[in-house]
C-alpha cells in the first residue's frame, strides 16, 4: 500500500554526483530522499579505475577546467568546478583518512579499493541524515501546485513522495549492467528539455576488415602513440598508450579519441611520435651495413619489435625488412616513415555503451543555470553529474564534474 512521504529534496540516482548531493543537503539540515532503481548503490564507483577509483585529477586545480570537457558548451563547467576543487575532494578523503596516490597526469586512484570513496559517501550521508530507498522503481514524476508553493510528486513501487526540490542524478548509458538507464534523458524532455543525442564515449573502437589485415595479430602489444581527428579548430590529439585488441584497438589514446570521434571521420595514429622517421630514414650517411628493419630499429626504439616486423612484412612496402638500409629508393623509405607517423584509419564503429566509460551528449546545458543546476524550463528541477551534456576526459574528470555538479546543486535547493 502506497503512502505519501515528503522531503524538502528528492535525489533520483544515488551514483556519485547523486551520494554527494544528498550529503551536503542533508548535512545543511534539510530533509532529503535518495531513489535508486538498483539494489547496490555506487555501483560505477566499484568499477571504476580497475577498481581502485581515479576519483579526480590534480590538473583541475588552478585551471578553468573546460579544456578537459567534451560538450556543446564545455565553458558550462567553469564555475561549478572553481566552487568545488580537486583539492576539495582529496581534503574530504583526507579527514576519513583514506590513502591515494598519483598515477599519470594528475589522476588520483584509491591505493586499496574503490569501496573506500563508496565507503566516504555513504558516511557523509549517514552523517546528514539522507533516507535511501533502493530498488525503488519510478513509475511517474510530476509538478503540481499547492496554495503556496510548487511541489514535484513521484510514485513509484515502494510510495509516493512529495518535495519541493527534485534532483536528476541517474547519470549516462555505460554499462547497462550496472544500472545504466536513459531514464534522465525521458525526465528532462518530459519537463520541456532538449537532449544532445547521446553516444558512447571513452571506448573501444572497432575497424572493417581487422582480421583480413593481420591486425588482429598485434593482440596484447601496448605502446605510446600521439592519436588525433578532426581539423582546424575541431582538431584534437593526446599522447597516450594506444592497445591493440583482437576486434580492434583501445588504451587510453583510443578511449580518449573515441569521445571526439564522429562517425565517417579518419583518425591518425603517430607510433613514431618522437622521430620524424621519413627524414631519419633518407637523410644523412646511411650505414652502408645494416639491414632496414636494424636501421628502424635503431631510430625508433620504443618501436616494439612485434609491431615492427609486421609494419615491414606489410604488402605495400616493396622493401623487405633484411634488405640494405642503404640499397632502398627515398620514396619507399618514405612511404614506410610517412605511414609510421601518420598511420591513417577509418573506425567503422564502436564498442558501445556496454563497454564504454562515459556518454557524450545528455540534457542540454543551455538550458541549465551554471551555477546552480537548476533546469530554466521547471523551476525546483535540477541536473547534476554526467546526466548533462558534459563528458570529461580519461583520467577523473568525470567524478570530479559529479562531485562538483553535485555540490553546486546541494548550495541551491
Ligand atoms: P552514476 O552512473 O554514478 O549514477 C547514476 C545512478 O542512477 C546509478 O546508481 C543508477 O543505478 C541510477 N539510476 C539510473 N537509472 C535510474 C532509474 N531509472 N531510476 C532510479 N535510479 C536510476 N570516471 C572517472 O572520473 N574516473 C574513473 O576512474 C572512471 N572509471 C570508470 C570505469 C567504468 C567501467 C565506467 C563505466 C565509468 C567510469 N568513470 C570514471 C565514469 C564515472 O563512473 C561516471 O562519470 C560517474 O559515475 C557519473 O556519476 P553520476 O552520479 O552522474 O552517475
Amino acid at each position: 500500500m502506497n503512502s505519501a512521504h515528503t522531503f524538502d529534496t528528492v535525489i533520483i540516482g544515488a551514483g556519485a554526483a547523486g551520494m554527494m548531493c544528498a550529503a551536503r543537503i542533508g548535512q545543511a539540515g534539510k530533509s532529503v530522499a535518495l531513489l535508486d532503481h538498483s539494489a547496490k548503490i555506487g555501483e560505477k564507483i566499484r568499477i571504476s579505475g580497475g577498481g581502485r577509483c581515479n576519483f579526480t585529477n590534480r590538473n583541475l586545480n588552478g585551471h578553468d577546467g573546460s579544456q578537459y570537457f567534451v560538450s556543446q558548451q564545455p565553458r558550462f563547467v567553469r564555475h561549478a568546478l572553481s566552487r568545488y576543487h580537486s583539492a576539495d575532494f582529496t581534503a574530504l578523503l583526507d579527514g576519513y583518512g583514506v590513502p591515494y596516490h598519483e598515477k599519470h597526469k594528475g589522476q588520483l586512484f584509491c591505493d586499496h579499493s574503490a569501496q573506500d570513496v563508496i565507503d566516504v559517501l555513504q558516511r557523509e550521508c549517514a552523517k546528514g541524515g539522507v533516507v535511501w530507498h533502493t530498488e525503488c522503481l519510478i513509475e511517474s514524476a510530476a509538478p503540481f501546485q499547492t496554495a503556496s508553493a510548487l511541489r514535484f510528486e513521484l510514485h513509484t513501487n515502494q510510495a509516493t513522495f512529495r518535495c519541493r526540490h527534485l534532483v536528476i542524478a541517474t547519470g549516462g548509458l555505460a554499462v547497462p549492467a550496472v544500472g545504466a538507464t536513459p531514464f534522465g534523458y525521458e525526465l528532462a524532455k518530459q519537463f520541456g528539455h532538449s537532449i544532445i543525442s547521446p553516444a558512447a564515449a571513452l571506448v573501444p573502437l572497432r575497424f572493417e576488415h581487422w582480421a583480413q589485415h593481420g591486425y588482429d595479430t598485434l593482440a596484447g602489444i601496448a605502446m605510446p602513440v600521439r592519436i588525433s581527428s578532426g581539423s582546424g579548430k575541431q582538431a584534437v590529439s593526446f599522447d597516450e598508450d594506444l592497445l591493440f585488441r583482437h576486434k580492434g584497438l583501445s588504451g587510453p589514446a583510443i578511449l580518449q579519441i573515441s569521445s571526439y570521434w564522429q562517425p565517417g571521420a579518419p583518425i591518425h595514429i603517430n607510433l613514431a611520435p618522437a622521430a620524424d622517421v621519413a627524414a631519419a630514414l633518407c637523410g644523412g650517411k646511411r650505414n652502408q651495413k645494416i639491414q632496414l628493419n636494424t636501421a628502424l630499429k635503431q631510430l625508433c626504439p620504443q618501436l616494439p619489435e612485434r609491431l615492427l616486423d609486421f609494419w615491414l612484412a606489410q604488402p605495400q612496402f616493396t622493401a623487405s625488412a633484411t634488405q640494405k638500409w642503404a640499397d632502398i629508393p627515398d620514396a619507399v623509405l618514405q612511404n614506410l616513415g610517412h605511414s609510421l607517423n601518420s598511420w591513417t584509419l577509418l573506425p567503422s564503429g564502436s564498442d558501445g555503451h556496454k563497454k564504454a566509460e562515459a556518454t557524450r551528449g545528455g540534457v542540454n546545458v543551455k538550458e541549465i543555470n551554471p551555477k546552480t543546476m537548476q533546469s530554466k524550463q521547471q523551476s525546483g528541477l535540477y541536473f547534476i553529474g554526467e546526466v548533462m551534456d558534459i563528458t570529461g576526459w580519461l583520467g577523473g574528470y568525470n567524478f570530479q564534474w559529479a562531485w562538483s555538479s553535485a555540490v553546486c546543486a546541494a548550495a541551491a535547493v
